[in-house]
């Protein structure tokens, strides 16, 4: 199935785009008491590493089938139960707004040149706690 040729909802894709390549990779927690996580103790002070990323490749949660599983891009993945935008009380205030602005990005783009294709691999920005990409050169035709 391709997002190009219509046969996956943009919307549906996107979350793909976000669990597979998370754009924020991990946060940091600062206990404010003694708490145990998973059979770990985090006494008050210390700080804890939540690794997004690797959560939204977890194959408990989404399988380990090569062609499915987490580490495979399924863009037609659905339902898909990713951490992208965090989790409980401190859930990405801006998500409504980031999946309509992707959303109609993305729909506008294809509409518009619905041919478009990368023109070569794209550098990544030298960082990885926010993920990105340097630039994308596309071909338009
Ligand atoms: C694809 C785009 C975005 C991604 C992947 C993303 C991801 C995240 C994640 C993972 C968190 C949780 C951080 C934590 O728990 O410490 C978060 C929090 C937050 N995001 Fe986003 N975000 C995006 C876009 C936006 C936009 C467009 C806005 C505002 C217009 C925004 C505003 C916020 C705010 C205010 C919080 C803090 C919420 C809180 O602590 O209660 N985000 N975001």
């Amino acid at each position: 199935m391709a997002l190009t040729a219509g046969e996956v909802p943009v919307a549906t894709a996107l979350e793909e785009l976000i669990r597979f390549d998370a754009p924020l990779q991990l946060f940091e927690r600062t206990a404010t008491s003694d708490v145990e996580v998973a059979g770990a103790l985090v006494r008050s002070g210390e700080v804890v590493a939540c690794l997004m990323g690797s959560a939204n490749r977890d194959a408990a949660v989404f399988g380990d089938d090569p062609r499915t599983g987490a580490d495979a891009f399924d863009v037609s993945r659905d339902p898909n139960p990713h951490v992208g935008f965090g989790l409980g009380r401190h859930f990405c205030l801006g998500a409504p707004l980031a999946r309509v602005e992707l959303e109609i990005t993305v729909r506008r783009l294809l509409e518009r040149f619905p041919g478009v294709t990368p023109a070569a691999a794209p550098p990544r920005r030298p960082t990885w706690v926010l993920r990105g990409l340097e630039s994308l050169d596309v071909h338009l035709a």
